[in-house]
């Protein structure tokens, strides 16, 4: 027990900023150090205690009566905190809890048609290797050459994702902004190959990551991209070493540094190379790199290049994180038993395909115990979270310079495409020499850097012309987002992800229902993204709804009218009341 009195602040931020928040164990135990309970105190840690499912009478029998009613309200700022930390660190709990209450029988139907599908797809294999031999040479070894597709994704590739694939990679033609042309397109091939009908179909889009409705071609930024393209051209033909570092270059990259608040950062072309190149220089043999089990292709890409010591930990799951740390540093090296160079963390800041943002407070609360080095790629945070768009720590009141590299890209919230890093001068020189992607890569296209800048410049509130419409469309996103998730879950939805998120996805489960989903949304002129296995677990698949600030209210509701329709028709609404 703590022996003097805390005082009130004390105990608010201690709540906040604890990352005691982390777990139950922990929240339990600081809890019972409180020398007094006060007010404010009490609703803190009530709402805490919520969150982490602790009964509050357990604690707080002895406390006085007056106490356990709080009179004064919260004051905004703390109410804002709050909301941040605990918007983001029970997710990973809530999500499991909203697991826990799908009716078993959809997961046996969904285990039990994932195998029907499967046993079928061997049985055809088997026949059609029997009767039509020609057809399956390039599954077989031939001449002593050995087949160069492995036998079970080709399978996986005829059997499944063929008979569906007319729900993936459809063509659209024009801007994708909130609405979108759909291109139809028929197949009288079982799907291997598609004919375009010629018809258009101008649909609701919520299917792209253009967070904050940068990807139009009107307005500021599409005006500023065309004069730039007069004065400037489209391309330098070079990379940044060879004669491609512009003054457009340099001012778009202090202008990220300045937006995501360090040092520096460097541009480069493409945001998947921007890992992929990025992380073999930081980590090397006799490193150690531990990364979230469901981080993004491009981060494992980075992560296997770089010849460091891979280890994974459970996904957002800083608990999880402590134990392979522990068990890391207590092992040192494999084999030799040396320590370890250095460690890096990588994490993301809002995972794309849980809707989920990252639980970075306890991450940083871990960095600070065991000095590791944080990677934290935010590809769909930046922009789309925050009270100013500016990302993971803008939304947990994190200094950025707590995470020593940001990552992100330009694809989503800036309309544009591209990625950066962000960090201190030293390290960012070092990348803009090193990274073959700012070597031997072409530097950005004029056009696309000045859709940065200027959309940048919008977000940043640094365009007389435009007052306030950067800070409008993040204020819309984050509506609409709430709006959107907040109704789906009233009409009995599986809905995953944080509060705030810009995706929604919503579980489907069953297979056949997979495409039959996408379906009925282009029949009632929606495009949306569905996503199954091996893209996800294979007990949950989902659709994915991307949200925009280029969508209406009306927009919104028209799609929710849709999708209850659709929920009733395919029984999707597991946790009706
Ligand atoms: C987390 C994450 N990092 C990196 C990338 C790669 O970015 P880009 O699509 O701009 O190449 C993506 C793409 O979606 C992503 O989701």
């Amino acid at each position: 027990m703590l022996e003097n009195p805390v005082s009130e602040t004390f105990l608010l931020e201690s709540f906040i900023d604890s990352p005691a928040l982390n777990s139950k164990l922990e929240v339990e135990a600081a809890l019972k150090q409180l020398p007094a309970v006060s007010a404010k105190s009490l609703h803190l840690s009530q709402t805490a205690f919520k969150q982490f499912n602790i009964s509050t009478e357990k604690n707080y029998k002895n406390a006085p009566i007056a106490t356990l009613n709080p009179s004064k309200p919260l004051k905004a700022e703390t109410e804002s905190l709050l909301k941040c930390a605990t918007a983001v660190l029970p997710e990973e709990k809530k999500q499991v809890s909203e697991l826990e209450q799908v009716p078993i029988q959809t997961l046996i139907s969904t285990y039990f048609s994932f195998m029907i599908l499967l046993i079928f797809a061997h049985v055809r294999d088997l026949l059609g290797k029997f009767f039509y031999p020609d057809q399956y040479k390039s599954l077989k070894e031939q001449d002593g050459y050995a087949p160069l597709i492995s036998d079970f994704e080709s399978l996986w590739n005829r059997r499944l994702y063929t008979r569906i694939s007319d729900v993936f990679n459809r063509p659209i033609t024009g801007v994708a902004g909130g609405h979108v042309n759909l291109l139809e397109r028929t197949s009288k091939d079982n799907n291997r190959t598609f004919q375009l009908t010629g018809k258009k179909t101008n649909v609701l889009n919520l299917a792209s990551y253009n967070y904050l409705g940068f990807a139009q071609s009107q307005g500021y930024c599409a005006d500023q991209v065309e004069k730039m393209i007069l004065e400037h051209g489209i391309s330098t033909c070079t990379s940044r070493l060879h004669g491609g570092h512009t003054s457009l270059l340099s001012q778009t990259e202090q202008l990220v540094a300045n937006f995501v608040g360090t040092e520096d950062a460097i541009i480069i072309s493409m945001g998947y190379s921007t890992n992929s190149s990025v992380l073999p220089l930081l980590v090397q043999k006799g490193c150690l790199l531990i990364s979230d089990e469901l981080n993004h292709s491009s981060l494992v890409a980075g992560s296997r290049l770089s010849g460091a010591t891979i280890a994974v930990f459970k996904h957002n799951n800083p608990e999880d994180l402590e134990q392979v740390l522990r068990k890391s540093i207590s092992q040192g090296q494999p084999r030799t038993h040396r320590p370890w160079k250095k460690i890096l963390v990588v994490v993301e800041g809002l995972y794309s395909m849980e809707g989920e943002l990252c639980n970075l407070r306890g991450i940083i609360a871990l960095k600070q115990k065991y000095k590791f080095n944080l990677y934290v790629d935010e590809a769909h945070s930046i922009g789309a979270v925050g009270k100013r768009g500016r990302g993971i720590c803008d939304l947990l009141n994190i200094d950025p310079k707590q995470v020593d590299i940001l990552m992100g890209t330009f694809t989503k919230s800036f309309g544009a495409v591209g990625g950066y890093i962000a960090g201190n001068k030293s390290l960012i020189s070092m990348l803009r020499l090193m990274a073959h992607t700012s070597v031997y890569a072409e530097s950005m296209p004029i056009p696309v850097l000045e859709q940065v800048a200027s959309s940048l410049r919008l977000i940043m509130d640094d365009v007389p012309e435009c007052k306030g419409e950067g800070l409008a469309r993040i204020n819309q996103l984050a509506d609409n987002s709430a709006y959107f998730m907040g109704k789906l879950k009233q009409m009995g939805f599986l809905v995953l992800g944080s509060k705030g998120s810009p995706v929604v996805p919503l579980l489907l489960f069953n297979p056949g229902k997979i495409p039959a989903f996408s379906h009925e949304c282009t029949k009632r002129n929606m495009a949306v993204v569905v996503v199954s296995y091996p893209a996800t677990p294979i007990i949950s698949g989902r659709v994915r709804f991307c949200l925009s600030a280029s969508h209406t209210r009306e927009d919104l509701n028209l799609a929710l009218k849709h999708i209850d329709e659709i929920g009733d028709l395919l029984q999707l609404k597991l946790l009706k009341k």
